[in-house]
């Protein structure tokens, strides 16, 4: 499939963007301050805090888990069975205590925070999808 490019110029601050790159869903997320401020809070609750794990591509293995801290991307699925999660922008505290925002899979309860990190205890395997991306201007990432 071909590259796919995602105009960021207008998210917002805690906006998800979305767009469909080779028929799967790929979100960017504008992160606010505080949703970077809480990365580090949740990662002791984590299976992989440093996406540590061979699928994940380089920019991804830090705490952010992206090229630039603010704008989050990743492919919108499920690491367990391929659902959808959910972007929990209302904060998640049903689900896991000390995470402001994340990702919820309604299929089986997988839980992810704000970088699209797993946690501990639930089915998914391992971290969302980071797909390959990079920045042609500060406002268009392209995807592929
Ligand atoms: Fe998401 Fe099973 S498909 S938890």
């Amino acid at each position: 499939g071909a590259p796919v490019e995602v105009n960021i110029g207008k998210a917002e601050p805690g906006q998800l963007v979305r767009v469909e790159w080779r028929g799967q869903p790929v979100w960017v997320v504008r992160r606010t301050p505080e949703m970077l401020a809480s990365l580090e809070a949740v990662n002791d609750q984590l299976r992989d805090p440093n996406s540590d794990e061979p699928q994940q591509p380089e920019y991804a293995k830090n705490l952010h888990r992206s090229r630039k801290e603010e704008f989050f991307v990743a492919v919108g699925i499920c690491t367990h069975l391929g659902c959808s999660p959910q972007f929990l922008d209302q904060g998640m505290g049903e689900y896991v205590e000390g995470a402001e925002t994340g990702f919820f899979c309604p299929c089986h309860g997988s839980v992810f925070d704000i970088a699209g990190r797993v946690f501990q205890g639930v089915p998914a395997p391992y971290n969302l999808v980071v797909p390959p991306h990079y920045y042609i201007s500060d406002t268009t990432i392209l995807i592929g």
